[in-house]
């Protein structure tokens, strides 16, 4: 295994033993998660615990102390398991944003002192972007509009100019936790969306001829961006109208993907590209990531998503973008490494291919 790093700033990584693996910490939210990639950039397994809040959203103290209580037996079970001893590290990569304060705080912790403590290279990473990389280097795709469809994120993107520009996003909340919210409020822990996808299929199993009348919610798009606490509210007003639940469930992902894709093509359209890369844990989602493909398909396109456990929050995204950063010369000094909160996907400078 290589790196080959070049850039004015890694005279300390070049005269490093080229072997070894690249550390990533992801502790945006929910999930606390510590995964790896080797010299080429391969990633290996992340080992990830997550909090479900039994009632209510997530609280960001009691996410932060689930963190901090796992992250030790995190890091033993995923060093013991994927087979790598503290002196193969080269570097540790972490999410330094955006996300929640308390979260985020207890991975770049653990960063910090594993990269004193190996004296290794400390790499923060921006973690919208690292859902994107991912997406671009496993899925082997050069210049593509983003659909990155997460919890907290739900935005359009295109590579212009050096930097990830939005070029439509939601304007109240992601399409991933108005998914949740939908299903907590029918008893369905955290991750409602891949119990909603369940639910959806099986009506359409038994209903192979179902249809939206009755069901119908409103529309998401709004110019170029998109909205989803109004339709949370209509579904759920559905369900409490009597509606089956199984049905709602179809209605909403129809109605809320359908949108995505809408947004989605166009900005295809106007960015003249020709790829479409969807990225987050929305993007696990067989429906989305068919509507994708039929739309790509019907514009000479083509559609990528990676593999679902690189999709949803992990750390292996993390030291994926972490080590394209090294290998540009980007390493964070302690003193940078504070955690950034509202970091936005389009102010990380693209400096890498
Ligand atoms: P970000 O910080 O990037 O906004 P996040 O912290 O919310 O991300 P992710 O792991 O990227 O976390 O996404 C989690 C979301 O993905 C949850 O809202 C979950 O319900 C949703 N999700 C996971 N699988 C599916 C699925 N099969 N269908 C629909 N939604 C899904
Ligand atoms: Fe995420």
């Amino acid at each position: 295994m290589v790196i080959d790093v070049h850039g004015p700033s890694c005279e300390r990584n070049r005269s490093r033993d080229a072997g070894g693996v690249i550390l990533g910490i992801e502790s945006t939210a929910h999930t606390f998660s510590i995964g790896w990639v080797n010299g080429l950039g391969e990633p290996g397994k992340s080992h990830s615990a997550f909090v479900r809040p039994l009632e209510g959203g997530i609280h960001p103290r009691e996410a932060a102390d689930h963190h901090s209580e796992n992250a030790g037996s995190i890091l033993k079970k995923m060093l013991s398991e994927e087979n790598i001893s503290l002196k193969d590290i080269r570097a540790v990569a972490f999410s330094q944003g955006p996300g929640l304060g308390p979260c985020l705080r207890v991975g770049a912790s653990v960063a910090r002192s594993l990269s004193t403590k190996l004296d290794v290279p400390l790499v923060g990473v921006n973690h919208c972007v690292a859902h994107i990389e991912v997406g671009r280097e496993r899925c082997g795709c050069d210049d593509p509009v983003l659909l990155y469809a997460s919890g907290g994120n739900t935005q359009v993107i295109a590579r212009l100019d050096g930097r990830y520009r939005v070029l439509g996003e939601t304007l109240d909340i992601g399409i991933g936790n108005m998914l949740d919210k939908f299903a907590r409020e029918q008893g369905i822990p955290f991750p409602g969306g891949p119990k909603i996808e369940k639910l959806a299929l099986e009506w359409l199993e038994s209903n192979p001829n179902a249809s939206l009348k009755g069901l119908e919610l409103p529309y998401a798009v709004q110019g170029m961006d998109l909205a989803f606490s109004g339709i949370l509210n209509a579904a759920l007003n559905l369900v409490a109208n009597g509606k089956p639940l199984a049905a709602v469930c179809w209605s909403l992902q129809e109605h809320v993907f359908a949108a995505c894709v809408e947004v989605a093509e166009r900005a295809m359209a106007h960015a003249g590209k020709s790829e479409l890369l969807l990225g987050g844990g929305v993007a696990c989602n067989e429906r989305l990531r068919s509507m994708c493909s039929i739309m790509a398909e019907s514009r000479d396109s083509t559609s990528h998503v990676p593999i679902k456990p690189l999709c949803i929050d992990n750390g292996s995204m993390i030291a994926t973008l972490g080590r394209l950063q090294l290998l540009w010369g980007e390493e964070t000094k302690l003193s940078a490494s504070g955690v950034r909160q509202d970091l936005r996907t389009d102010e990380t400078e693209i400096l890498w291919h």
